[in-house]
């Protein structure tokens, strides 16, 4: 059942409707705010993780390219900051594809704990794993990786696994850190810190591009991808919440906030227009956007002063040459008891 406010309701929507409550309530709260804006966390149903992994194949979109070339160098090195042995802990580990060049060049690595929302994706993938890397216990945690996560209590597999007694590194590739607010990614350092706890490491891939031709041109490819990446969002409202947005009246526009050092995506209505959700009307006018992701670009200096402020610090940074990515490594700060 839907639990609106019964404004604006359209006498032809019925009221027996099952939807996602986050998702319906999240919508609602976001399409009534002024400006408007959704969650990219909704960009990820089955589709839009399939345009995802068609962005990262594209030419224009540096951070895909540049950490994987990056990976195989820092993996190599990283032994040398590690202990013998380490159980590495990925966070929104999604399909695996990341931990590979480290566990193909770090022989460190003895235990994987790959962390995401859903487990028979996540069994799926680590059994892959664990086929291709004999010698290392992949030991699958399903749950909310933003979160502070105890990996002993709720799972037997776990607690029964002798990879728990090693130090752990954390590992949070891709500059998915970069979707999340300054506030929110130093909540989610100061979780992950908790996760790991104090003998640890964390590897942290962040987008440290400063071109802007570069930017606009990975958020706003030729093809249109990352076009219908971001309206897949609509799409999504319109099968599980019965909205009926027309595509073609939106336009995806990606532009770079100086103030805030971010690429915001948009999503821009091109006339004045009334559209319907869960029996709700919403009033667009003309040139009216719904704000529907931030991508943070951090220099060197912003990193270390976020990292600081969650109580980690920089011990070592790997960028290529054009400076466009990095991947830092991070220990406890020694005087932060976070
Ligand atoms: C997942 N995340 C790091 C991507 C980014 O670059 O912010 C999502 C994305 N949005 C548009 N293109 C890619």
């Amino acid at each position: 059942m839907m639990h609106l406010k019964a404004t604006n309701r359209a006498p032809e929507d019925s009221m027996d409707d099952i939807f996602d409550q986050e998702f319906l309530a999240d919508a609602m709260a976001g399409l009534q705010a002024q400006p408007k804006a959704l969650s990219p966390k909704y960009f990820y149903d089955a589709r839009g993780s399939h345009f995802f992994d068609l962005i990262c194949k594209l030419d224009e979109y540096y951070p895909y390219r540049t950490e994987m070339t990056l990976l195989p160098e820092v993996a190599k090195e990283l032994a040398g900051f590690l202990p013998d042995k380490i159980c590495c802990v990925e966070f929104g580990a999604g399909s695996l594809h990341k931990i590979r060049p480290l566990l193909q060049h770090c022989d460190a690595i003895h235990g994987f704990i790959p962390i995401d929302i859903s487990h028979d994706h996540l069994k799926t993938a680590g059994d892959k794993l664990a086929e291709a890397f004999p010698h290392l216990s992949v030991v699958p945690k399903a749950g909310d990786f933003t979160q502070p996560i105890a990996l002993v209590s709720d799972s037997a597999e776990l607690s029964n696994s002798d990879v728990l007694s090693l130090p752990r590194l954390g590992f949070f590739p891709g500059s998915t850190i970069g979707n999340f607010t300054p506030q929110e990614a130093i909540r989610f350092l100061k979780n992950a810190r908790k996760t790991l706890g104090s003998q640890s490491y964390f590897l942290l891939g962040v987008d440290t591009q400063q071109d802007r031709e570069a930017l606009h041109n990975a958020y706003n490819d030729q093809e249109g991808v990352t076009a219908d990446f971001n309206k897949n969002i609509l799409l999504r409202m319109n099968r599980e919440l019965k909205a009926n947005f027309d595509l073609d009246t939106f336009t995806h526009e990606a532009r770079f906030n100086e103030s805030e050092s971010r690429i915001e995506m948009h999503l821009v209505s091109r006339s004045a227009q009334e559209i319907r959700i869960a029996g709700e009307v919403i009033k667009f006018s003309q040139g009216e956007s719904i704000h529907t992701e931030n991508s943070y670009k951090y220099t060197p200096e912003r990193i270390i002063a976020l990292v600081e402020s969650a109580g980690w610090q920089v011990v070592h940074r790997w960028t290529p040459a054009d400076g466009s990515f990095s991947e830092v490594l991070l220990v406890p700060a020694t005087d932060s008891g976070a």
